[in-house]
C-alpha cells in the first residue's frame, strides 16, 4: 500500500487566475496556467489528503481524488475558500487579480466612433491570502502563500510573508527568460520565519511532491 502521510487531514488549495468583467465579453485576468497549484493538489490527495481546489478558469482537468470547486472572479474564490475552511493546511497558488472593474457594464461597451477609448476605473480585489491569515477562525494550522515576482524576488516574499501572515513563501522568480509562466519546469526557494531553502530546478509535478511531503513532516502523523 502506499505511503499516504496526510490521511485524515483536510488542505484547501487555490489555482489558476481570477477574471473580473469588464463587460458581458471582455475581462482582465492574471497569465497563470494553474500548473503549479493543481499539480500540488493532485499531490496531496495522493498523499492521502482530503483536497478542496478552487480553481479559477484553467485549461486542465480536474485532479484526480480531489474536489473542486469552478470560480471566475477574485470575490467568489475568496467565498469558496471561506466556505472551504477551517482546514489542516491551506495552499495559496492562485494569481488573484488585485484589481476588478469599478462598475461591470450590463452591456458590451461599443466604440463610439469619436475615436477616443473608454476609460475603466478600478477598485481593489480582496487578499484572499490575507484574509485568511488574519482571521484567528479560519487560518489552517499552516498557511503557504506563493510570490510570483520579476524582480526583488527574496524582499517581496519576505514582506509578504509577513504582510499577509503566511507561514511559508514559496517564492519564484517569473520574469520572461525564465521560462516558468506556463512551462513545465520551476525554480522556488521556501521562505519562513526560520530562513530560507533554496531548492533545484525541478518541474512542477516535483515541485508539488517535495512541498505535500514538507506539509506532511510539519503537520506529523494523526
Ligand atoms: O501580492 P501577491 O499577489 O504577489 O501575493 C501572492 C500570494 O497572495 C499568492 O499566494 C496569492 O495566491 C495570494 N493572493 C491572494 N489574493 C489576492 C492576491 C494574492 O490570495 N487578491
Amino acid at each position: 500500500s502506499p505511503y499516504r502521510p496526510l490521511a485524515g487531514r483536510r488542505i484547501v488549495i487555490t489555482s489558476g487566475p481570477t477574471h473580473e468583467p469588464i463587460d458581458p465579453v471582455r475581462y482582465i485576468a492574471n497569465r497563470s496556467s494553474g500548473k503549479q497549484g493543481h499539480a500540488i493538489a493532485a499531490a496531496a490527495a495522493a498523499a492521502g489528503a482530503e483536497v478542496l481546489l478552487v480553481a479559477g478558469p484553467v485549461n486542465l482537468p480536474d485532479p484526480y481524488g480531489v474536489t473542486v470547486v469552478h470560480v471566475e472572479t477574485a470575490r467568489e474564490m475568496l467565498a469558496a475558500v471561506k466556505a472551504a475552511l477551517p482546514a489542516d493546511a491551506a495552499v495559496m497558488a492562485a494569481a488573484v487579480a488585485d484589481w476588478r472593474v469599478a462598475s461591470e457594464g450590463g452591456q458590451k461597451i461599443k466604440k463610439d466612433g469619436s475615436g477616443k477609448p473608454p476609460s475603466l476605473e478600478f477598485v481593489e480585489n480582496p487578499d484572499i491570502l490575507a484574509t485568511v491569515g488574519h482571521d484567528e477562525a479560519l487560518r489552517p494550522k499552516l498557511l503557504v502563500g506563493f510570490a510570483a515576482e520579476t524582480q526583488n524576488v527574496l524582499e517581496n516574499a519576505q514582506s509578504k510573508l509577513v504582510r499577509k501572515r503566511a507561514d511559508w513563501i514559496v517564492a519564484n522568480d517569473v520574469s520572461a527568460e525564465t521560462g516558468i509562466m506556463g512551462g513545465d519546469a520551476n525554480t522556488v526557494r521556501i521562505i519562513t520565519a526560520s530562513g530560507i531553502e533554496d531548492w533545484p530546478s525541478m518541474d512542477k509535478q516535483e515541485v508539488a511532491t517535495r512541498l505535500v511531503r514538507r506539509i506532511a513532516d510539519f503537520l506529523g502523523g494523526l
